[in-house]
């Protein structure tokens, strides 16, 4: 509904354009969770800690719940939903079930998110580099191992978005 509050967004998300009329203040990550019912994006501590809330905005990885929604006007938003083609996961989708990264899976979207971005930023050479460059995506379940594994397998066979 539109109020006297609410500016007209529109934001390219996984495809498909999406007009909006959003309050200021309102994070992109309730636009996705609780506008749009794209609830493969978590939310976990809110606050820009932990890294569940991770996804792509013009290709590069952002924190959804430490960006508003009217700043990202324009921008094309890729999340969790938006990386398969269809029935085919993406690489790392496949990676990550091949490698055991996962025990509860609630830091699962945003890790993947992370990690394609990281992928395209090519900044990360070695595993620990990796590890470094993923250590804003926290993950309680003691999964790292084999979510650096996924990455560096997925990393190695020469992926390119
Ligand atoms: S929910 Fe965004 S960093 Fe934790
Ligand atoms: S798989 Fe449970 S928090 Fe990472």
């Amino acid at each position: 509904m539109k109020t006297s509050n609410t500016q007209p967004v529109t934001l390219n998300i996984n495809g498909t354009s999406y007009s909006l009329s959003l309050e200021p203040w309102v994070s992109l990550l309730d636009v996705l969770r609780e506008h749009l019912a794209l609830t493969g994006t978590k939310k976990g501590c809110d606050h820009g800690q932990c890294g569940a809330c991770t996804v792509l905005a013009d290709g590069k990885r952002i924190l959804s719940c430490l960006t508003l929604g009217v700043m990202k006007d324009g921008a094309q938003i890729t999340t969790i939903e938006g990386l398969s083609d269809g029935q085919n996961l993406h690489p790392l989708q496949k990676a990550f079930i091949e490698h055991d990264a996962f025990q509860c899976g609630y830091c699962t979207p945003g890790q993947i998110c992370s990690a394609v971005g990281l992928l395209q930023e090519n900044k990360a050479q070695s595993r620990e580099e990796v590890q470094e460059l993923m250590s804003g995506n926290l993950c309680r379940c003691g999964a790292n191992r084999g979510i650096i594994d996924a990455v560096m397998a997925v990393k190695e066979g020469g992926y390119h978005e």
